[in-house]
């Protein structure tokens, strides 16, 4: 299958408060989106790469610009777009930024910059063995809850109460990268369009647009590298993997 890559790098990464795009923080010396990039080449899979980036950032698009010089002839032709303002909008972009003769597009995040090349693999090969969607996964360590919130309540003595236990055995952890027959990607993208803005804001991952359309979603095993670098501490992580991968 003629692949691509979406690489979604327009987010503001506030929660990580270096006051600059969090595709631009330094990772080991190399800005995140650097990470991203190689470790979309070294897999192999893509013939193109779409890269997001925050609209108006010259930073990042020069540094797009330079990687594009590096690689090999042969390699992934690399193509920007300006993001949106939702995640699910940056994607729309990454889709109007395709070539033509596309049959497969995986999504993913540059803040999940370390992602093993294996797990690319193992996204792709369920693409060629069949699937029109595909995602990777881990199993959850923690017990998860769902609550409602309590707020405004005068006689509540907490902010949550809880409402309900997921069966841990059925839950799964979801990565990037997310991949997708092209038609697929189309019709799950065009249906989120005519969402309201109270459904497309909670709009988490490209998966759940495609479930919505009843097409099945097949899962594969993730990788704890593909840690999504969202918080402080999460870079910390990622230090820490650079110096060591876990294997
Ligand atoms: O903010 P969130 O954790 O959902 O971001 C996940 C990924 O989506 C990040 O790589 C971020 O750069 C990207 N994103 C984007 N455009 C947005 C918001 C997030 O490309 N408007």
């Amino acid at each position: 299958l003629a692949a691509a890559v979406i690489l979604v790098a327009a987010g503001s990464g506030q929660r990580l408060g270096y006051g600059m795009p969090k595709a631009a923080v330094p990772l080991g010396g190399e800005p995140i989106l650097m990470h991203a990039l190689r470790g979309i080449v070294a897999s192999g899979i893509a013939s193109q790469v779409c890269v997001a980036l925050p609209a108006g950032d010259q930073g990042l698009r020069r540094l797009c610009d330079d990687f594009r010089e590096e690689l090999a002839d042969g390699g992934p032709l690399l193509t920007l777009v300006d993001g949106g303002s939702t995640r699910a909008d940056s994607v729309r972009a990454g889709i109007a930024g395709l070539m033509e003769g596309i049959e497969a597009v995986l999504v993913h995040d540059a803040a999940r910059a370390l992602t093993p090349e294996s797990v690319f693999h193992r996204v792709s090969d369920a693409l060629a063995a069949g699937a029109d969607a595909v995602i990777p996964v881990l199993p959850v360590v923690d017990t998860i809850k769902t609550v409602s919130t309590t707020a405004g309540d005068s006689t509540a003595v907490a902010p949550e109460v809880v409402t309900g236990t997921a069966r841990r055995e059925e839950l799964r952890a979801v990565q990037t990268p997310q991949g997708f027959t092209i038609n697929t990607l189309l019709q799950a993208h065009q249906a989120a369009q005519a969402m309201d803005q109270e459904q497309a804001a909670a709009v988490t991952d490209d998966a759940m647009l495609v479930e919505v359309l009843g097409t099945p979603v097949y899962a594969v095993r993730g990788s704890t590298q593909s840690l999504k670098i969202t918080t402080p501490l999460d870079l910390i992580f990622a230090e820490g993997l650079l110096e060591g991968p876990l294997g």
